[in-house]
């Protein structure tokens, strides 16, 4: 049977459709894969279902913790429940070692460590390749008021405090990772929630003993098979399990 539903949204990894419940989405994890501003493209089969997955995880157990995201619960393993948020059009990126484009930006080594975590805002905007702005950018501009920006940099903060550890406990390092926030409106009141995805798509991430990357910079850079990598972060995360089906070959996610 052909389901219908209304597409809010088609992103380069992910579509938005109108959600069963009022001020509902339902966010649709994409085999897609690009890079370079979708210079660069390519359908991973499986990816959707991996990040979903690892995003899932990240996303509930951060709200354990009191971070509120947009995540309501998944409905299947490539699409969640989400709550409608206004977003903001800023990503936030959040480095604890260099590497990418600040490694460019700057002449600094890939893999230098920072005497601080650096947070970093890019106007999220690809026909501008989403360049870097300042504070000032976001607030003369008016994408955010300045008490967004610092709920904004602490929540940033605190994700990277939690999932340093996280990973550091998976063997990898969190070198890197973007965030978008969005504005949630509960009756008269607005909170500033995390939205969007947690994934390798948007992340770096480096085993702890090697340095290997196993995130999206394998894509990127043509170094390595995605999807392994993309696996072998949801079996670090305990996510997979060996005691799959006898008819399906390797590790399966576990629910
Ligand atoms: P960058 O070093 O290319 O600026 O990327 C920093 C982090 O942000 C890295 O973990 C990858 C992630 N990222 C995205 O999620 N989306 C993007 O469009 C870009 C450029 C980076
Ligand atoms: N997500 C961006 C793109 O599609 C860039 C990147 O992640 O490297 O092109």
């Amino acid at each position: 049977m052909m389901i219908r539903r209304k597409k809010i949204y088609d992103g380069k990894a992910k579509t938005l459709y109108e959600g069963p419940e009022k001020d509902t989405l339902i966010q649709h994890f994409k085999d897609d894969a690009t890079a370079f501003n979708a210079e660069k493209h390519a359908i991973i089969d499986g990816k959707g279902v991996l990040n979903q997955r690892i995003c899932e995880y990240i996303f509930q157990q951060l709200e354990a913790i009191g971070i509120r995201t947009h995540f309501i619960r998944s409905l299947n393993m490539r699409e969640q429940l989400i709550h409608k948020v206004e977003i903001i059009p800023v990503e936030v990126v959040v480095r604890n070692m260099a590497a990418g484009s600040l490694v460019k930006r700057l002449g600094l080594n890939k893999g230098d460590t920072l005497s601080e975590t650096l947070v970093e805002y890019f106007y999220k905007n690809d026909t501008l390749g989403d360049p870097l702005i300042s504070e000032d950018h976001i607030t003369v501009l008016g994408w955010a008021d300045e008490e967004e920006i610092e709920d904004m940099r602490a929540l940033a903060l605190r994700v990277n405090d939690f999932l340093r550890g996280l990973f550091a406990n998976a063997n990898i390092h969190l070198v890197d990772f973007k965030l978008e926030f969005g504005r949630l409106w509960e009756n008269d009141t607005v909170e500033i929630v995390l939205a969007d995805e947690i994934s390798p798509d948007n992340c770096r991430l480096w085993d702890k003993e090697t340095n290997d990357s196993l995130d999206k910079d394998r894509f990127r850079y043509d170094t390595g098979d995605m999807l392994e990598a993309y696996r072998e972060v949801a079996n670090r995360l305990g996510l997979m399990t060996q005691s799959g089906r006898d008819d399906i070959a390797g590790p399966v996610l576990v629910k």
